[in-house]
């Protein structure tokens, strides 16, 4: 039987009834104190003919924030908003995962408690300004956390998972792409640390993989997927040998048997890659499912799918812009095109609206 987008599988104990993914897409319209709202609910159960749902990337603590109106998964109330999101998405058939967050230095101190330093493995100011509410302002020097810290910030992502399946989440997948905190540990342009967490390829992936154990232990690793981003030079970010670091980590993460790895086989936002990579190498690291995910279109997911480099192909904003993104591929109609105005913050304006191909 030929494998494509439209082909049922399995990830871990997650059943997709098709390949396609909604791809973790951060849209800033949370209420407060990070609750999701029915609006949130809306958005994630019209697009639930997506075989899986990724969440939107989700701060596992006060200290893991680094933008506006984010929702949040450490709260009695966050749960409960992101009940309502997971109820909805399973009443239509759909599966959804919460991506669990820790934005690193990637943040700022006017988005943290008490006005408090982002925190990071390093002090190394990221180039870029920060999104905050009072709109974008430089980036500052981040506190470099004490190795003694570290347990702490394992033991908020257990929380949030915890918090995560009392929601009602089909898993969770732990974010270590795209410059955010578990990132800033693994690639050496921003961990210049000496102690355990810093150096070494089995160093530098420390944190990593004890967030990784960690989390598997609530969850069953059926249930736990982590996301990769080896060449994605958003944030600011760079590492000295890309290929040699990810071929580690993927063979490190291979013992847990995770229901996937999930790629960013590029740079997002237009970026440009930092470094060349080769990604069919890097997949023969992982002996389990692989989401692939960045610029793919029907054609090229198919033969992904097909040529078995991927066993899912993770869309983003074709998804923001097409809630019936398995529709319209399976009938070859015409895609709606992204409003990238209205991604970020703002109402039910390019969000919730965006049209499906039946009334
Ligand atoms: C973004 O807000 O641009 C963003 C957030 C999370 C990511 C990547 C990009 O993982």
């Amino acid at each position: 039987m030929t494998k494509d987008l439209f082909s049922p599988t399995k990830l871990g104990s997650i059943e997709l009834k098709n390949r396609f993914v909604m791809a973790p897409l951060t849209r800033n319209r949370a209420g407060e104190g990070g609750v999701p709202q029915p609006l949130n609910a809306t958005y994630y159960e019209q697009r639930a003919s997506a075989g899986l749902i990724i969440t939107e990337a989700t701060p596992i603590s006060t200290m893991a924030h680094g933008y506006p109106a984010l929702p949040g998964i450490y709260t009695d109330a966050q749960i409960a908003g992101w009940k309502k999101i997971t109820d909805a998405v399973h009443a239509k058939g759909g599966k959804i995962v919460i991506q669990l967050w820790h934005v690193g230095r990637i943040s700022h101190p006017s988005l943290l408690p008490n006005g408090a330093l982002p925190v990071a493995p390093s002090v190394i100011k990221p180039a870029g300004k920060a999104f905050t509410y009072q709109g974008l302002v430089d980036y500052v020097a981040p506190r470099a956390l004490d190795a003694s810290e570290l347990a702490g910030i394992v033991a908020d992502y257990v929380h949030a998972t915890k918090s995560a399946l009392a929601a009602g989440f089909d898993g969770v997948e732990v974010h270590a792409a795209n410059g955010y905190l578990l990132d800033q540990f693994l690639r050496d342009g921003s961990n210049k640390r000496t102690d355990n967490y810093g150096g070494s390829f089995e160093n530098r992936a420390r944190l990593l993989l004890e967030v990784t154990k960690a989390v598997v232990e609530v969850a069953g690793a059926d249930k736990v997927g982590v996301r990769l981003s080896p060449v994605n030079p958003f944030n600011d970010m760079h590492d000295s040998n890309p290929q040699a670091l990810f071929n580690y980590v993927a063979d490190a993460l291979n013992p847990f048997k995770l229901a996937y790895l999930h790629v960013v086989e590029g740079g997002i936002h237009g970026g440009g890659i930092a470094d060349p990579f080769d990604f069919d190498a890097f997949r023969q690291h992982f002996k389990g499912p692989y989401i692939a995910n960045l610029s793919y279109d029907k054609q090229r997911g198919n033969a992904a799918i097909a040529s078995g480099h991927a066993d899912a192909i993770a869309y983003g904003v074709p998804f923001i812009a097409n809630p019936d993104l398995v529709e319209r591929f399976q009938a070859d109609a015409p895609l709606n095109e992204a409003d990238a105005n209205t991604f970020y913050g703002g109402t039910e304006k390019g969000y919730t609206d965006y049209p499906f191909l039946k009334a």
